[in-house]
This record gives C-alpha cells, structure tokens and sequence, in this order.
C-alpha cells in the first residue's frame, strides 16, 4: 500500500456495463473527483461500453446527474465538469460480438494518437458477472490484453458464486490477462478506515504486544446495515449475506486484523500474510443463520424463499498468535443501525483487590470505528469520585472527523480507481486470496443446505439480528458490543 504520491500517467478508462448504476453512482463520481484534485491527467479519456444505443451527449447528462449527487467534488465547486466531460465518451455494442472490440479497439487508438494516452488501458467489468467470461475473452481475441503501455483490468465482485465458478473464472482471466494485470476489488479495502487497521496495528507500539492470544478474550466484527434488500432482492436472493458480504468484505476485515506484520510494504508481501490467516482458519462449526420479516413478500424474492439476509459465525484462526481466541463475524439487512466496526475485546484483569464483584469491572475493548463515525474507541475502568472504590468504565475517543476535517475521507473507489492505474494492487484481491474465502464460505453453505440444518432464525426488521445470535453469545459468556455509538 504505497502511499499516494503520484499522478498516475494519462489513461484510457474503459468501462463495460456503462449505463449501471454503479457507473453513474460511483465511478464517474470518483474520476471527476480525481479530476478535480489534480490526480487524474487532463488528458485521460472515458469510454462507456453498454448494448443501449446512447449519444454520448445523454451519456454525459446521465453522468452529471450521478456526479451532482455522489460525487465529493460538488460541480459547483469544482469548475472542471465542462472539461472533464468532453473526454467522455461512448460506445454501443454487443459484449459477446467480436466487432464491438474492433471498434474500440479503433477508438483505443485513435486516444492513444490524439489525446496523448500512450497506449495505457483501465478495463473495468461493471456489468452482470455471467458477462465476465465474455468480455475477457473478447478482449483476448481483439489483442487488446496488450498494448503499447500499460493494461489493467478492473473485476468487481461478485468473484464467483463458490470456489468452483471462482475458480474457473480465475483461469479464464488468467489464459489473457497475468496476475499482475488483474485487479479484483472489494471497496472495504479502499475504507479510509479499513486502512486505518494498519496503521493503527503497525504505526504504534502500544498495541501489537497485546494483539495475541494471551490478552485478546475474542474479537467481534460487526457489518450492520439499516437497509434492505431494496431493488436488488433479483441478485440478493440468489446470493444471501454469505456470498454478499463475508467471502469479500468481513473476511478482508478478518485478515487484517489477524495478519502478522509483512516484511514490506508491497501489494504481494502484504497479501502474502492475509491469505496465511485466510489458510490457518479452522471450518466452521457454529453459526446462525437469519432472515428478516417481510423478507420474502419482497419483490423479486421467491416465495418461501430460504436467503439469509443475516449470518453469525464463529470462526477460529488456528496458528500460534490466536489459537483458542474466537472472531465471531456478523452481518445483516434491515437491522438497527448502520455500523461497521471491529471490537477487540481483552481479558479481564487477573485479580482484583478492591471489588467485591468482578462483574462490577467490565472487560477493556478496543473498537475501531470503520463507519459511520469513523474513528475508535477504548473502554476502560476509572475510579467513579467520591468515597470508596468504585469504578465505572469510561470511553477514550478518536474521531476521524475531529482530527482530520469532516471532508477528508475520500470514498473508496477514488483511491481503488488510482492504485488500479498506478498499478499498485495492495487494496485488491489476489486470486488465492479470493480462492481461499470462498473455501471457508462454501462448507457453511453446503452445511446450511443439509435437511438437519438448524432452521432459519427470523428476527424483527430494526433489531440487532436474531435472538440465537444474543444467545450464543450469552452462553459463552459474552456481549454483543457496539462500542462505537456506545455498548449494549
Ligand atoms: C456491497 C453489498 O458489496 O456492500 C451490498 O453487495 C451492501 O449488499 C454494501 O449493502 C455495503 O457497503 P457499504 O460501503 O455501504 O458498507
């Protein structure tokens, strides 16, 4: 993860799937907002790729409406829109018909003579994934896996839909693109925050010794969301939270929590120690499973449908610096607040001399805020005034916002977008790395699918999840902590 310091040289951003929401909701967005802090050269061109027959003038309308909305940059702050759209541009094809690619091709080059882009291609997959196969094939054949500079390739997720399909989809990239080509991205890892965990574990010296087995009690990482499944019950119930948010995002967050330190800075050495956490990660044996009511009245869900949209798991990092210590991972739709965050919690102190009840003295917890209230939090013991020795426990508080100024945090996708073209591939998946996850996800789907699965645990739209989950915890005797925005 080097740290931004270059612009990186003009480019063309190729983006398949252009008329999507994601085009207008996050990419254009990003790019104006590069643009307009001097990080992408003036001279990079943007090229959308979609079947709809569009005039690249609607192209443009569609975007600053998105760019009005989404974008950090405000076009009424930043008075670079008028430029930056005349370098927009699209073309209307069939993503498996061999002339779309002898058009863009055409167009790649003519750039590359006219706008000075030196043969440098951003190809980003925003389209449904069956098209994936597709579009990199197609690719392949039209020779535009090469180029006179440099040619990367953008897969966002879902990678996959099991260690099968993710798998195969991983040879088929590979037969036109190398490794070092290739970038598969989960926006957690371009959180400000999520980044923070780095920083917070190697930049200081007051926590890593403790960061082990021999202080942690356990670790809890919480990914709530307030939201439903909205317009996108089509995919979501094909997918559930498994495939949605653990084999990518709480599964990142996992292994830079647990990783060791890597002996350099750099995209291999970094992921290198992510994927030996994702290796040392024992099967799971307990979760829980949970949809919430009125999740299947709603549209685009099938009837009866058995999609959980909340999971719970326990799983264990079987190697020498957290064996024993549980992570119990949790996320779902429709719950009471949007928060994510990562408490660490630490054993209780080994004797106490001045409380009669230990229950009295709360355990210490660590909770790195990653969203909304970005920042973290340390909860100890302090003595309460007055006569006698008592003690209360007391938060200690970083707030992002505080220190750095309410607007710093610039969204993932602008520092994903950067590193993708100055080809710095920290923040993305590697294909073991993504491999791996899917080899944890699959057994606990494939045991959830067996008749003698424990049922689907309901729970109230607005609560903290099913009451199996509270209980779990209780009968290993512990909380739930949502340390960032005060505990329960
Ligand atoms: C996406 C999931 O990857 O992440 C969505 O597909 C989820 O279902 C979203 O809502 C959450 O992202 P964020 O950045 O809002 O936490």
């Amino acid at each position: 993860m080097s740290p931004r310091t270059l612009t990186p040289a003009p480019a063309t951003v190729v983006i398949f799937g252009a008329s999507g929401d994601l085009t207008r909701r996050k990419l254009i967005p990003a790019l104006h907002t590069l643009r307009c802090e001097g990080f992408l050269p003036p001279n990079s061109q943007v090229l959308g790729v979609a079947r709809s027959s569009l005039l690249d003038e609607t192209f443009r309308d569609q975007l600053f409406l998105g760019v009005q909305d989404y974008s950090r940059a405000k076009p009424g702050v930043c008075a670079q829109w008028n430029v930056f759209q005349d370098r927009i541009t699209y073309l209307t094809g069939d993503y498996g018909d061999p002339e779309t690619y002898q058009r863009l091709a055409e167009r790649l080059t003519q750039f590359d003579a006219g706008a000075g882009t030196e043969g440098n291609r951003l190809f980003y997959l925003a389209t449904p994934p069956t098209l994936y196969p597709t579009i990199v094939e197609q690719l392949g054949q039209a020779g535009l896996h090469r180029s006179p500079g440099w040619t990367h390739i953008v897969i966002e997720k879902p990678f996959g839909h099991d260690l099968e399909s993710a798998h195969r989809l991983n040879e088929q990239v590979h037969i036109v693109f190398d490794e070092g080509q290739v970038y598969r991205i989960d926006h957690y890892l371009g959180k400000e925050t999520v980044q923070n965990i780095l920083a917070l574990r190697f930049a200081n010296a007051i926590f890593e010794p403790l960061w082990n087995r021999n202080y942690v009690d356990h670790v809890q990482i919480t990914v709530a969301e307030e939201v439903d499944v909205g317009h996108r019950a089509g995919y979501y119930d094909q997918a559930g939270v498994l495939r949605d948010m653990f084999q990518n995002h709480l599964l990142q967050l996992l292994t830079l929590t647990a990783m060791e330190p890597p002996a350099l800075f750099e995209a291999d050495a970094l992921r290198d120690e992510k994927v030996k956490v994702l290796r040392a990660v024992r099967r799971c044996t307990q979760s829980i499973r949970g949809q919430y009511e009125g999740y299947r009245a709603e549209d685009g869900v099938a009837p009866g449908s058995e999609t959980p949209t909340y999971a719970l798991l326990r799983l264990f990092v079987d190697n020498w610096r957290w064996q024993g210590v549980p992570f119990y991972l949790r996320s779902g739709k429709s719950l009471a607040a949007k928060t994510t965050e990562i408490a660490v919690q630490f054993k209780r102190v080994p004797h106490l001399f001045f409380a009669s009840d230990e229950a009295q003295i709360a355990p210490n917890v660590l909770s790195l805020c990653l969203q909304p209230d970005e920042g973290m939090h340390l909860r100890f013991e302090a003595k309460e005034p007055g006569a006698g020795m008592r003690t209360r426990s007391v938060d200690m508080e970083f707030h992002y916002a505080e220190d750095f100024g309410a607007t710093a945090l610039p969204e993932a996708y602008e520092r994903l977008l950067l590193d993708a073209m100055q080809g710095d591939a920290s923040l993305f998946a590697r294909a073991d790395e993504i491999e791996l996850a899917w080899s944890i996800v699959d057994p606990i789907l494939a045991d959830w699918a067996e008749p003698d699965a424990p049922a689907l645990a309901f729970y109230e739209p607005g609560s903290w999840g099913p009451v199996e989950a509270e209980r779990m915890l209780g009968e290993q005797g512990r909380t739930w902590h949502i340390g960032c925005g005060g505990h329960r």
